[in-house]
């Protein structure tokens, strides 16, 4: 298996996975920011990865920048959707596309991960909910057990709690 940055060509069989991998009432809306997710350009860049083997796109993951209210100083990000197709879960490729991101933004000299997703999945690679309980969602959350985030690098926060917000792709209150 391989892990690669994502490309336009991609978006395809990127939807695919997410419709196998979703709920029928989730898969469209996780799809298609997946896919804005892809062609949205931000400063920093949004890391798009992929897994695959024998071209074939089994996985596919997104992070992307979001800001801290009156704190310029810790560069953050947010993992969000993340799928791997229904024939191919339980094979650690969930598991080794987060870790190859965090890698990658810990290369980068990020200092801070959310992500919005299940503690019990999420808690083993060290996203802790008392980590993001610091910091207000951009939206209001149907789950707020589920806000985490995972510290890479220490900084030093002030004003607590601080306002995160995120991307146009994600500035819809029904992903939230
Ligand atoms: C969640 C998902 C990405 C995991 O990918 P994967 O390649 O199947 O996962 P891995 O093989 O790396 O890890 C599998 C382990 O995670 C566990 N796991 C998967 N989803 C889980 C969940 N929601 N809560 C707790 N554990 C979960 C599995 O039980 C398995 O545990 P084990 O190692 O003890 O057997 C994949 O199952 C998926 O696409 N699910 C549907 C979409 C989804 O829920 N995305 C995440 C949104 S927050």
């Amino acid at each position: 298996m391989i892990i690669e940055s994502a490309e336009e060509q991609d978006i395809g069989r990127i939807k695919e996975i997410y419709r196998s991998a979703f709920p029928e009432n989730e898969h469209e809306l996780v799809a298609t920011l997946a896919c804005k997710l892809l062609v949205e350009e931000t400063e920093p860049e949004i890391l798009s990865l992929i897994a695959k083997t024998n071209d074939t796109i089994m996985g596919h993951v997104a992070f992307s920048p979001v800001r801290i209210e009156n704190n310029q100083n810790c560069k953050a990000y947010i993992l969000a959707p993340l799928a791997v197709d229904s024939g191919y879960q339980k094979q650690i490729i969930g598991s080794s596309l987060i870790k190859q991101g965090l890698e990658i933004l810990t290369d980068d000299g990020i200092h801070l991960v959310f992500v919005y997703g299940d503690p019990e999945f999420y808690g083993r690679f060290g996203f802790r909910t008392d980590t993001a309980s610091e910091f207000n969602a951009p939206y209001d959350l149907e789950y707020p057990f589920g806000w985490q985030a995972t510290v890479l690098k220490e900084w030093t926060q002030k004003n607590t709690p601080a306002a995160v917000s995120c991307v146009s792709s994600l500035s819809n209150p029904d992903l939230w």
